[in-house]
């Protein structure tokens, strides 16, 4: 039996602290003019000292559940990808599922920025093998708990936030309906990076949370080249090319990652989404929180082709091709 995992609902959440480049350079020995030339990041939000990466999360959550016409009852599985969960254990996802009163399977998936790609394809696989029929996917992260506030070239890059995403599985389409939700997720990982971005801290490390350490230049290097790939086989995979997109969401780690990637593969500028200037990185929230943005910026519409891309510590990286929304609302 043929089936399709559309995307129906999206929403995201970012904290109410926002701080302006020249806000940090009253605490980091940092300046607007570096930061904007590094990165094009301008301001990020923080969450407030009692707000957690749940709080977040449940927040996007609600928006994306109203989009697709649902009701929290209607979802069975949640997966969150995070690399900041409220607890070392329990999933964070069941804290969710708990907030919201929601029944099913749930649990994290731990990817660093690259969380949600890999979240969406856990997602889709286990939607074809009938594991759910309504899938809440959230990133959700608040990296300001993993930054070393001395080390300035990794401290500026980073802000918190929450992006989520209805999947929806429809069996039984039909022929002209086959183009539509998830046509293909492709991921990677390649161990041997494992040094270039990691936390010097963790459970069974040193009972610690750690901070953020980055080789910065070599990350850049293999972003650019990585994520070009798997776009590349993404699109092979779903019979696509360049020219077919509409929209590009990738991961917003710094726009001279966006612009080499898009210059690599002659992506037209107009059709990349970039919201890095004033979210900064917000690993697993980047890409929903993109496209929520893009969404309520009447960019990205029903039934538009759109690419993802994303990157993260491990390094960990993948690629998917979606026409989002709902063949009926056409
Ligand atoms: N403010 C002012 N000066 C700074 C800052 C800062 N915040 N940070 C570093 N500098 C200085 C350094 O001290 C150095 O000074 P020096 O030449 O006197 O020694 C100079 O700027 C250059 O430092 P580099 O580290 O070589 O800077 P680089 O040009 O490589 O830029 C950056 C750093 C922005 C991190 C870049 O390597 C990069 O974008 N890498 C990609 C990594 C990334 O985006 N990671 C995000 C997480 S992974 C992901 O999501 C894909």
């Amino acid at each position: 039996m043929s089936n399709i995992i559309l995307m129906t609902g999206v929403g995201s959440y970012l904290p109410k602290n926002k701080f302006s480049n020249i806000d940090l350079t009253k605490f980091i020995d940092t300046s607007d003019e570096w930061i904007t030339k590094r990165s094009g990041i301008k301001s990020r939000h923080y969450v407030s000292e009692d707000e957690l990466t749940s709080d977040l999360a449940v927040k996007a959550s609600l928006s994306a559940i109203k989009m697709s016409n649902l009701k929290p009852d209607d979802i069975d599985m949640i997966i969150l990808a995070t690399t900041t969960p409220d607890n070392t254990f329990p999933a964070t996802a069941t804290k969710i599922q708990h907030k919201l009163s929601i029944k099913g399977i749930a649990f994290d998936v731990q990817a660093v920025c690259a969380g949600f790609v890999f979240a969406l394809s856990v997602a889709s696989s286990m939607m074809k093998d009938n594991h759910s029929k309504n899938c809440l996917v959230i990133g959700a992260d608040s990296m300001s708990k993993l930054l070393n506030w001395k080390d300035r070239t990794t401290s500026v890059l980073f802000g918190d936030g929450a992006g989520a995403v209805i999947l929806q599985k429809k069996d039984d389409i039909s022929k002209k309906n086959s183009d539509w939700g998830i046509l293909s997720n492709v991921v990677h990982s390649d161990g041997n990076f494992y040094d270039l971005l990691y936390t010097n801290g963790g459970p069974s490390l040193n009972k610690k949370t750690g901070t953020i350490e980055m080789i910065g230049k070599e990350v850049f290097k293999h972003a650019v080249e990585k994520l070009c790939s798997s776009f590349e086989e993404a699109l092979s995979l779903s019979n696509k090319s360049i020219a077919d997109i509409d929209w590009f969401v990738p991961h917003q780690a710094n726009q001279r990652i966006l612009s080499a990637v898009s210059d690599r593969l002659k992506i037209d500028k107009s059709k990349v989404i970039s919201t890095v200037a004033f979210h900064g990185n917000t690993s697993a929230a980047s890409i929903p929180l993109a496209l929520d943005y893009a969404i309520a910026d009447n960019k990205i519409k029903n039934g538009d082709l759109i690419g993802f891309q994303a990157i993260g510590g491990g390094l960990s990286w993948g690629s998917s091709v979606i026409r989002f929304g709902h063949p009926q609302n056409k």
